[in-house]
């Protein structure tokens, strides 16, 4: 797949034409938390998948259906509650099966292992497990597109002094998976946290205080304080 066959769209203009794309990305800001609910879909097959449905579940809906989109799955990218509180409706509404990670403690109907890929119609996610902020944390790729939850944020990473986080474990998804992949890869995260709505991973790179040369203590220290 093409990277030019990739278009994507803010929610603010999500009622422009988009009629030619033959991937579509939707990124719609919901909730009081910032989150990012994405909604991709194969424009040819009219099937598509939805990434940690959780406030303002009528405004996902309606891209979907302005699309005529059948949502074949949902995408948790981690347990959290404020990425998976709409699984359940937006299940019922679609008939869409739930997928996490196969460590995730959530309702799901399929378990995801590193190095997995699920298709849809012509879509093929890969999946990376990069637990850190969470242990059932994941990270989607599509083409050039990596989906990066609360992992990797724009500017910034997840907090790891939660129940279940590991700052050693993030160090380690950071630096054997995602710190692998081509500079040019862009970065979508789950929450509007940074001064972008979306990054180019060469771009965190030089930014991102999270993805500086640095030993694992290093990086622990800097992620206690
Ligand atoms: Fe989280």
């Amino acid at each position: 797949m093409q990277n030019s066959r990739i278009k994507s769209f803010l929610n603010r203009i999500i009622s422009a034409s988009y009629l030619h794309s033959a991937v579509l990305l939707f990124q719609i800001l919901v909730g009081n938390l910032k989150n990012f609910t994405y909604v991709i879909g194969d424009e040819a097959a009219k099937v598509g998948i939805i990434i940690d449905p959780s406030w303002d579940l009528d405004k996902v809906m309606s891209t979907v259906r302005r699309n005529k989109l059948d949502i074949k799955y949902i995408f948790n990218t981690h347990s959290h509650w404020d990425h998976t509180i709409g699984n359940k409706e937006i299940a019922n509404r679609t008939g869409a099966k739930i997928i996490a990670h196969e460590s995730a403690p959530t309702l799901k109907d399929i378990s995801a292992r590193d190095n997995d890929v699920i298709e849809v119609g012509s879509l093929k996610f890969k999946v990376f497990h990069t637990p850190g902020h969470c242990l059932d944390s994941i990270c989607l790729m599509i083409d050039e597109i990596l989906f990066t939850g609360d992992t990797l944020f724009v500017g910034d990473c997840g907090r790891t002094d939660l129940p279940g986080c590991s700052p050693a474990q993030l160090y380690d998804s950071f630096t054997e998976k995602i710190l692998k992949l081509d500079d040019h890869t862009r970065i979508y995260a789950g929450h509007d946290y940074g001064a972008r709505l979306r990054s180019t991973l060469g771009y965190e790179k030089k930014h991102n205080r999270s993805l500086q040369p640095q030993s694992k203590q290093e990086f622990i220290e800097i992620m206690s304080r």
